[in-house]
């Protein structure tokens, strides 16, 4: 199948990953277009360097994106920048003609967003997502395929959220996501939130209203230089929302996306509580689906060890154990397909559900000033 070919903005963290992702395609054992990286663009040359080294098929790198937008070699791009780069950068590449994978939160604010969407609109010829790879664990997909069969009944409540705790640790150097003027007004809510909402959102089930409890715990951080400076994002974040489901029927949701929460190595978990049945998946077991057993007036969790079976079928034997860098390559063939026009069971993060995330994060600011529960549908 014909290669498409990527530039990538932002030779970063997730740049890297994605290169990675590209070098293992061999990986998958599905014929799904292959990325081929021919340019790359970052302001730091030594962020560059290392897909050239890496990367023979790099032959164009750049400071700036507008020249790597203007090649006509390159089909799409990932876009992997500051949120407050998002808006413009991700407006010129899909003004360009690119498809396009962009990071969350997709836009620093909701006009931002909202501005992203407009081009969106303006290019339906431009395949354009946002990245989330967490529900491309196996066992997050089994959670998935019980939701689409009803196995749940009648749902009672759905917990969602993504943790860390490295910010426990004070002494670490600030950078642009610990900054409101890079990372946003939104803080831990848009560094985090779309993550725990992808599969929330994709099942149907639309926040109605929310009430936010927000928490700036850590005020300010060494700059790395000697110097103290302010830190003025949001550290935690809890809301509770309204829901509903396609049946309408509705129920509470709960999403928390914390920096500050001792114990999380970048824990990601999904728990759905029903009349019928309940099960999680959280990423600190990430080979295993939990579920609960019921025998007459008897509970008790269960757990699965699912072992290597992922949407996209690989190489890999399916005893094995499945990681984050796994799950990457698998939304990566997510995007791919979706790009190539091929059908895809669970597609990635769509610009219409980005949007629905930008109001409920919103709404959830307002909530916070103002002490009281937000209904989505009254932001003007
Ligand atoms: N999907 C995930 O799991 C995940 C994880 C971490 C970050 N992210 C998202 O990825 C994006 C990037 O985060 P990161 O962790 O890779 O950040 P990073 O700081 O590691 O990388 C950002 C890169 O952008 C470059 N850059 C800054 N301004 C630029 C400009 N004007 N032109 C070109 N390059 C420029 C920087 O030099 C840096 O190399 C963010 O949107 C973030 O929310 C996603």
């Amino acid at each position: 199948m014909k290669n498409i070919r990527f530039g990538i903005i932002g030779c970063g963290l997730m740049g890297k990953e994605f290169a990675s992702a590209s070098a293992r395609w061999c990986h998958l054992r599905l014929d799904v277009p292959r990325p081929e990286i021919v340019a790359v663009c970052d302001i730091n040359p030594e962020a560059r360097q290392w897909f050239v080294q890496n990367f023979p098929t790099v032959s164009f790198e750049t400071g700036d994106y507008h020249d790597l937008l203007a090649r006509a070699d390159v089909d799409a791009v990932y876009c992997a920048l500051p949120h407050v780069l998002h808006e413009q950068v991700y407006v010129d590449i899909i003004e360009a003609g690119k498809h396009l994978l962009g990071e969350k939160p997709f836009g620093i604010d909701r006009q931002a967003n909202a501005h992203i969407l407009e081009a969106v609109a303006r290019h339906p010829e431009a395949v354009v997502r946002c990245a989330s790879e967490f529900p491309y664990f196996p066992a997050c997909q089994e959670l998935i395929h019980w939701i689409q069969a009803e196995k749940f009944g009648r749902i009672l409540e759905v917990k969602a959220g993504f943790n860390h705790a490295s910010d426990l640790d004070t002494g670490k150097p600030i950078n642009w996501k610990r900054r409101r003027a890079t990372n946003g007004e939104y803080g831990c809510m848009g560094d985090l939130g779309i993550h725990t909402q992808h599969v929330p959102f994709r099942m149907g089930w639309r926040p109605k209203n929310v009430y936010a409890v927000l928490s700036d715990v850590v005020r300010e951080r060494p700059d790395g230089k000697g110097g103290i400076v302010a830190c003025d994002t949001y550290d935690n974040a809890t809301m509770v929302c309204q829901c509903v489901d396609q049946k309408g029927m509705e129920f509470p949701m709960y999403i928390e996306t914390k920096r500050l929460s001792p114990g999380s190595t970048n824990e990601w978990y999904l728990k759905v509580s029903g009349m019928k049945a309940s099960a999680y998946f959280t990423t600190s077991d990430p080979n295993a689906f939990h579920y609960l057993y019921t025998e007459g007036k008897n509970q008790a969790w269960c757990r699965v060890d699912l072992g290597f079976r992922p949407l996209f079928p690989t190489i890999t034997g399916d005893i094995f154990e499945f990681g984050f860098t796994d799950s990457i390559l698998q939304m990566w063939a997510a995007f791919l397909c979706e790009a190539a026009g091929l059908p895809v069971d669970f597609g990635c993060f769509t610009p219409e559900e980005t949007r629905l995330s930008h109001a409920l994060q919103t709404a959830a600011l307002q909530s916070w000033q103002e002490k009281r529960a937000v209904d989505i549908e009254e932001l003007p």
